[in-house]
């Protein structure tokens, strides 16, 4: 009795984390990328510049990243890790693009 609800009690757990983790993975990057809109628009999906969401942005970031100085995006991509960076990346790649490059 006590071991069929403790099992009982494990699997309503592994159940409920499975349901919650796809939504809790993408909340860092979520954060992190919240500041793109004040250029790129609100969920990187314009008006402004680039079109950010729906592609995977993580390459074009991290040579931005480590190439000279050339404009505001090496500045920007400067302020985070690889590891942000990448889950900026993965965020934004999950969200509807509005078809703009
Ligand atoms: C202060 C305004 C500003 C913010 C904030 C900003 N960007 Fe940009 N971004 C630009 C401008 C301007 C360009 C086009 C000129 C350039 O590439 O430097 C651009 C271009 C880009 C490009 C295309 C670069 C290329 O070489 O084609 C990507 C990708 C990009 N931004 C991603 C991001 C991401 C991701 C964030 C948030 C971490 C972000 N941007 C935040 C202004 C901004």
């Amino acid at each position: 009795m006590e071991i069929s609800l403790l099992s009982r009690t494990a699997l309503g757990c592994a159940a409920l984390l499975a349901a919650i983790a796809p939504a809790s993975a993408a909340e860092p990057g979520r954060l992190l990328a919240s500041q793109c809109a004040q250029c790129h628009g609100t969920n990187g999906a314009g008006p402004g510049f680039e079109e950010l969401a729906g592609k995977d942005l993580f390459n074009d970031l991290i040579e931005m990243k480590y190439r000279p100085i050339e404009g505001i995006m090496d500045r920007q991509a400067r302020g985070y890790t690889d590891a942000q960076l990448r889950l900026i990346a993965d965020y934004l790649s999950t969200l509807p693009g509005n078809g703009d490059d």
